[in-house]
């Protein structure tokens, strides 16, 4: 009668041994996967573990403080923050296409993790939060072929590493299982997927800092009030979208001339396919009045109301 318990005793064995008195090194995103591997590593070798967690610039509101909570105060992990939004900024100005801009997301990622790891002596290992699914599917994912799939982790090729990759035998809903298990907090382990360019995908267009400002606030007015509802664990992905668009609206009596932001929602089981959301209209409702009054430059909010396919959960 195998459990999760099984598994952490196996392998936080398995790693001591393979690891012995060597440096391990991981990008951690903040989202589950490599939260989980950066946990499951810290109680098999403490800080023989370095993370380094990339702040890009394009994370939801609080994210990077909330990472640094669950896994760094509350666990002891040992994690080097990287403060790198300037870089990443300036070298996505006025790109507009976006695969285009994945591409820079992607490889400003690698160039600023491999700063960051070059400055660190004798690393030999290298963490991975490399799933099951993400075994049998390499190299045949079709999605990969529609958007290009930039997930933070790629392994820089010139860096010769050994690989640990903890998570290979799991699925999903058993990582989330082992998070729990390791003490991460509840917010971390159940978060909903969140594409590794970040908000940078959601800014429809040439992201600007006031862009990423109006996504960002109405997002987490999105957030808290789903939550509110009670309605965090039904909706399988939830955000809003700045088309960059501007229309006339009221204000008093005046006339306003501002941007408008889109609510998406879906329910899915892998992403693949996936259904609008049917959030009720009291709490849509109360979505748009918060956002249009608190988030200045903000005068019209829509609700998209398409399924994949023909749309895609992503407007870029
Ligand atoms: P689409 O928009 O293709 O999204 O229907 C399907 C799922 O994939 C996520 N997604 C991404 N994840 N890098 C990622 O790590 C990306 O470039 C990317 N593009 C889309 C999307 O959030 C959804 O969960």
């Amino acid at each position: 009668n195998w459990t999760m318990d099984d598994f952490i005793n196996l392998q936080v064995k398995a790693i001591r041994e393979e690891v012995g008195d060597q440096k391990v090194i991981l990008a951690l995103s903040g989202g589950v996967d490599s939260s989980v591997v950066a946990a499951l590593l810290n109680r098999a070798i403490g800080d023989q573990l370095t993370c380094i967690f990339v702040d890009h610039g394009l994370m939801r509101k609080n994210e990077p403080e909330e990472v640094m909570k669950a896994l760094n105060e509350d666990l002891g992990v040992n994690i080097i923050k990287v403060d790198a939004q300037k870089r990443f900024l300036s070298k996505l100005a006025g790109v507009s296409d976006p695969e285009q801009k994945r591409k820079i997301i992607g490889k400003e990622f690698i160039e600023v993790f491999n700063d960051e790891a070059s400055k660190l002596k004798d690393i030999k290992f290298l963490a991975q939060g490399t799933l099951y699914t993400d075994v049998i599917e390499s190299g045949t994912d079709t999605a990969q072929t529609i958007k290009s799939h930039h997930n933070v982790g790629g392994l820089p090729e010139d860096m010769q590493f050994k690989l640990i990759e903890p998570l290979r035998s799991l699925f999903k809903d058993e990582v989330r299982v082992l998070g729990k298990k390791l003490g991460i907090a509840d917010d971390l382990v159940w978060r909903q997927p969140f594409p590794g360019p970040g908000l940078g995908i959601r800014v429809i267009g040439a992201i600007t800092e006031e862009k990423l400002h109006l996504v960002r606030e109405t997002d987490a007015i999105l957030r808290e009030e789903i939550a509110n509802a009670g309605l965090k664990r039904d909706i399988w992905q939830y955000f809003t979208v700045l088309p960059g668009f501007k229309s006339v609206g009221v204000m008093g009596d005046g006339r306003t001339y501002e941007y408008t932001i889109a609510i998406r929602a879906v329910s899915s089981i892998d992403g693949m396919t996936a259904d609008f959301s049917q959030i009720p209209w009291d709490v849509l409702s109360k979505i748009s009045t918060r956002m249009v009054n608190s988030v200045k430059g903000i005068n019209r909010v829509v609700y998209d109301i398409t399924s994949k396919p023909p749309s895609t959960i992503e407007w870029e």
